[in-house]
């Protein structure tokens, strides 16, 4: 008996791995973080599976549910939005199945950053602009920011800058990235990223617009210049001039064949 924790992907139901998508098949138990998980991803379950909604749940009933299935030796699918490796509560479940002995995998999705750049048509790290992505968010109600995390230490960096967690306090992103990046820096805010509805709202940190974050949860911040440079360097390694391994040029190259 297995627990297969399994990235379900930002939205879109056919956003999700092969291999996902087969253990899902595989296995007579299903656990979904409801809220972000598409329900649709659901159909792949084997007929009669027991299919459970832990939105609602607390930590201890969920380990009560996978106990119970590895009392039964039923292998379960574990799923959680995006990937496993950020903001998953994946952390805490792996600890207790290790205290209790009982076996698990991980299968990777699609993260809701990568979604929002393909949304947007954007490649976050361009030569000569930024070669760094931060996967950030804001202090919320249950998790407060470690000291250090800030906006403005990740922002002295220039880096693109991936806020989850964080569309209802956008005037507080715009006031302490703009320091850093200036006013004229694009942004863009991707909601609800390869959903059926989703939207994108593209601005500057000056013209940005806090209200259009109100009443809305599922949406991720992007910042950086990046997301609208047309004046950036191509990359030397397609360049015509170029010698690698897979493309050896000149008389004397650097990886002969
Ligand atoms: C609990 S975190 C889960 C992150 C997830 N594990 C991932 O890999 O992206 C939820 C936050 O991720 C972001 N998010 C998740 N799915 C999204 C989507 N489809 N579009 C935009 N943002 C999304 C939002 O910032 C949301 O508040």
């Amino acid at each position: 008996m297995t627990v297969h924790f399994i990235g379900a992907g930002p939205g879109a139901a056919d956003l999700i791995t092969l291999r996902g998508r087969d253990l899902i098949a595989a296995c007579p138990v299903c656990l979904y973080a409801g809220s972000l998980v598409p329900q649709a991803l659901l159909a792949h379950c084997p007929p009669g599976a027991r299919i459970v909604n832990t939105a609602s749940m607390d930590l201890d009933a969920i380990i009560a549910e996978i106990v119970a299935a590895h009392q039964a030796g039923h292998d379960v699918a574990r799923l959680h939005s995006g990937d496993l490796s950020v903001w998953s509560a994946m952390g805490e479940q792996l600890r207790r199945l290790r205290a209790l002995g009982i076996p698990y995998d991980v299968t990777p999705g699609v993260p809701s950053f990568a979604a929002a750049a393909a949304a947007l048509g954007a490649e976050l790290t361009l030569p000569g602009v930024a070669q760094s992505v931060v996967l950030t968010r804001t202090s919320g109600r249950a998790s407060a920011m470690p000291d250090g995390e800030t906006l403005a230490a990740f922002g002295a960096t220039g880096a693109t800058l991936a806020i989850h967690l964080s569309v209802h306090v956008l005037d507080r992103v715009r006031d302490e990235l703009t320091p850093h990046y200036g006013a004229d820096c694009p942004v863009a805010v991707v909601f609800r990223a390869s959903w059926p509805d989703q939207r994108i709202i593209r601005a500057t940190l000056a013209t940005l617009d806090p209200a259009v974050g109100v009443g809305e949860r599922t949406a991720l911040i992007l910042v950086g210049r990046a997301l609208a440079a047309e004046d950036f360097d191509e990359s030397r390694l397609y360049a015509g001039d170029y010698d690698r391994r897979f493309r050896p040029v000149g008389t004397d190259p650097r990886f002969p064949e």
